[in-house]
């Protein structure tokens, strides 16, 4: 009795184990490089209908898969309700005097890291026009410390930055209206430094300057 059992099992265990070999084997062919494009299962959403960009369409009256935007659309960063905060320029073409952007700490603060990543590697963290670039053979710009760069208005200097002058690239595409703004006033705070007077300091504290 308990023989015949065990030839049962004997018989039922073989096909479990070529099976087991077989999933076993399989596993070795998925690395397999080959010619032919795999055998898909499960096809899931791979494959679905869709309009591909400049496709044509029987649906639309003017036959073309792509839709305009509806007229008047403006990108939802790109409301440009103040020409002058966005181009520095005034209804009467003159630069604009000041900044707008109101100068807080944190404005400040925005504008000094914004300077010293797009600006410093060729004015120099200190504005002096040697940044890194120079002495990798850059053409030099002006200090900005300079008594011409030191009058320049806000706008202009906005202008600069969003539209690059002469030797200088424009920046429009990396810094948003809002930083070149932080920017300029940064640059004044950076200029005050180099340019203080007994008066900028406190008068408790004139005692230790020498
Ligand atoms: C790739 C190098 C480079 C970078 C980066 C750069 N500048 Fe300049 N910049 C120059 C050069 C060169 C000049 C001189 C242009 C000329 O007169 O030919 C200049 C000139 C200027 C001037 C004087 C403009 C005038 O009217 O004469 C200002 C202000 C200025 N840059 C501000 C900035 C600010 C702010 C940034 C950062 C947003 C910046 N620059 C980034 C190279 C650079």
């Amino acid at each position: 009795m308990r023989r015949t059992t065990h030839h049962k099992l004997l018989r039922l265990s073989i096909p479990f184990a070529l099976l087991a070999a077989l999933v076993c084997l399989s596993g070795c062919f998925r690395e397999m490089p080959s010619e032919k494009p795999p055998i898909h299962l499960n096809p899931d959403m791979d494959k679905q209908p869709k309009y591909k960009a400049q496709s044509e369409s029987a649906f639309f009256a003017d036959r073309s898969a792509m839709r305009q935007p509806v007229p008047g659309t403006v990108p939802a960063d790109q409301i440009d309700e103040d020409p002058a905060f966005f181009t520095g320029i005034d209804q009467q073409g003159d630069t604009v005097a000041h900044s707008p952007l109101p100068v807080t700490m944190l404005s400040l603060e925005r504008g000094r890291e914004r300077f010293n990543i797009y600006c410093s590697p060729c004015h120099g963290r200190v504005g002096d026009g040697q940044g890194i670039m120079v002495s990798r053979g850059y053409v030099p710009p002006p200090s900005l410390h300079d008594d011409r760069i030191r009058v320049l208005s806000d706008g202009h200097i906005f202008d600069v930055i969003t539209n690059g002058i002469r030797n200088m690239p424009a920046y429009r595409h990396q810094i948003p209206p809002e930083d070149r703004w932080a920017i300029v006033n940064y640059l004044h705070a950076l200029q005050r430094s180099q340019h203080a007077t007994m008066e900028d300091i406190p008068v408790e504290r004139r005692g230790a300057i020498k």
